[in-house]
C-alpha cells in the first residue's frame, strides 16, 4: 500500500471504497482498535468496517433521488475523512453534497479528498458544529433532502437540528454507536439521553432501536410533523435508522399512535406493546402467569421499516458500486422479509434454557410453528432468533412437546 503524507502531520494512505479514493490516516486502517479523534495516532476518524453503513446510505439516497425526480441536496453532517459524503456525490447521480466536520484536520482531509475525486462541482465543505450548520439550513439557507448524522456515540443531541433542516418528505439517517446505553446496560444514561427506560431482555437490540426511533418521533412531533421509518438495522457495534419526515397532520397523528410502551415477563417470555394512552391507563403490572411485568419506553411500537422502500434499495443494489455487495443484499433481503413480521423476537437458547429442554433447530421450530398455523420469520437483529405471531405460552408448549 503506497504511503503518502501530502503535507499532513501524520502518516496517510490512499484507499478505495465504492467508486471513490480516500486519503485516510494510516493508523485508522492499521490499529486493532479505533481510539477516537483526540488521540495523536487517530487524528481523523475512518473505519473501513463501516463500509456497509455507507453502502446503505448510497442506496437510500439513490431511491430518494429517483422519487424526487430532481437534483437532491444531501448533507454528511459529521463526515470524518468524507468517505460517506464523497460516495454519495460520486455514486448517486444528480446530487450535490454538503460535507461538514467540527474537526479542522478532518476538513483538511475532506478538501483533499474532494479534489482527489474531482468532485469540486458537487461538494460544498464546511467546518462547523453540525447543529449550527443544520439550524442555519433550517431557518436561513433553504432545506436539505437528505441528512446523515453519524457521530461518536449518541446522535440524540443532533436530532432536532437535523429534523428541522429537512424538506417535507426528506430523509434523516441516524447512526447510534452507544448501543450499551440503548440496550439497557447503562439504563440511567438511556433515560438521560433518550428520555426512555430501556430493558435488558433477549431482544434488547430491538428495544434499543425502538427507543432511538421513539425519541426521534417525539422530537419531530414536538415540531408538529411525523416520521415514517424506512430502514432500521443493527450490526455488531451500532444501530441505524433511516426515516422520512412528513409535515401533514395525518402523519403526525400516525406518529403519535406509533408511540407506546413494551411490557415483558421474564418468567414466561410473554411480551406486548401498548399505545401511549392505553399504557398510561394501566393499573397493574402483572403477567397472566402471575409474575411481575417489566416495562420499557416510551418507544416506537410501529413498523421499523418500509417494505416497498427496502425492495427499491435492493433493486438499486443491482446497479453496482457497492463495497460489500453480498452483505448488503443479504441484509436487505432479511429486512424485506422481517419488516412486516410481529414485533419482538424469540431466542431459542433462552427459552429452552428456562424450560430445561434441548434446543431444536430453527428449521424444526419453523415446521412446528407453521404446522399449527403460526408464522415464522428470521430476524437480522440476532442470527438464530425468530419472530412469530404465536403467543409465548403456545411457543413454550410447542417446544416442550417436541
Ligand atoms: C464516527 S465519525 C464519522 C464517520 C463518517 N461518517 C464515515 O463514514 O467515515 C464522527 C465524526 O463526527 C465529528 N463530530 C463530532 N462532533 C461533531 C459536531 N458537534 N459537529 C460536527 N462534527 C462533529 C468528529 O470530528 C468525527 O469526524
Ligand atoms: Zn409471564
Amino acid at each position: 500500500m503506497p504511503l503518502v503524507t501530502e503535507g499532513f502531520p501524520f502518516p496517510t494512505t490512499i484507499l478505495s471504497e465504492g467508486k471513490v479514493r480516500i486519503l485516510v490516516p494510516r493508523a485508522t486502517i492499521e490499529g486493532p482498535s479505533l481510539k477516537g479523534p483526540s488521540s495523536r495516532r487517530f487524528p481523523v476518524f475512518y473505519n473501513p468496517g463501516m463500509a456497509l453503513n455507507r453502502d446503505l446510505s448510497v442506496l437510500a439516497l439513490r431511491v430518494e433521488r429517483r422519487l424526487l425526480g430532481r437534483e437532491a441536496l444531501a448533507c454528511d453532517a459529521m463526515a470524518g475523512c468524507g468517505a460517506k459524503g464523497l460516495r454519495l456525490a460520486a455514486e448517486v447521480e444528480g446530487t450535490r453534497i454538503l460535507l461538514n466536520d467540527i474537526n479542522p484536520m478532518a476538513v483538511r482531509l475532506i478538501n483533499y479528498n474532494v479534489r482527489l475525486n474531482a468532485l469540486e462541482e458537487r461538494a460544498i465543505v464546511r467546518n462547523e458544529d453540525a447543529r449550527l450548520l443544520l439550524l442555519e439550513r433550517a431557518f436561513r439557507e433553504g432545506t436539505l433532502d437528505y441528512v446523515d448524522v453519524d457521530p461518536f456515540g449518541s446522535p440524540a443531541v443532533f436530532v432536532e437540528a437535523a429534523l428541522c433542516s429537512l424538506v417535507d418528505g426528506g430523509f434523516l439517517a441516524l447512526t447510534a454507536t452507544d448501543t450499551a446505553v440503548l440496550n439497557g446496560v447503562h439504563a440511567e444514561a438511556c433515560i438521560r439521553k433518550y428520555w426512555a427506560k430501556p430493558l435488558r431482555c433477549e431482544y434488547h437490540h430491538e428495544v434499543g432501536a425502538r427507543i432511538l426511533l421513539g425519541y426521534t418521533a417525539r422530537v419531530a412531533a414536538m415540531h408538529g410533523f411525523g416520521i415514517s421509518p424506512l430502514l432500521t438495522e443493527r450490526s455488531s457495534h451500532y444501530v441505524r435508522t433511516i426515516v422520512s419526515i412528513n409535515r401533514s397532520s395525518k402523519s403526525l397523528r400516525e406518529t403519535m399512535n406509533s408511540l407506546g410502551f413494551l411490557f415483558h415477563c421474564h418468567s414466561c417470555f410473554h411480551r406486548h406493546l401498548e399505545p401511549y394512552d392505553h399504557a398510561h391507563k394501566r393499573t397493574g403490572l402483572v403477567c397472566s402467569c402471575g409474575s411481575k411485568l417489566s416495562w420499557a419506553g416510551p418507544l416506537w411500537i410501529g413498523r421499523l421499516g418500509d417494505k416497498a422502500f427496502l425492495k427499491s434499495m435492493l433493486q438499486e443494489s443491482e446497479k453496482g458500486a457497492m463495497q460489500e455487495p453480498r452483505r448488503v443484499r443479504r441484509l436487505l433481503e432479511l429486512l424485506v422479509d422481517e419488516v412486516e413480521a410481529p414485533p419482538t423476537y424469540f431466542v431459542p437458547q433462552e427459552i429452552c434454557k428456562e424450560l430445561g429442554i434441548p434446543i431444536p433447530s430453527l428449521k424444526e421450530i419453523a415446521l412446528r410453528l407453521q404446522s399449527l398455523g403460526y408464522s415464522f420469520f428470521l430476524t437480522h437483529f440476532s442470527p438464530g432468533s425468530f419472530r412469530t405471531d404465536a403467543p409465548a405460552k403456545a411457543l413454550a408448549e410447542l417446544l416442550r412437546r417436541g
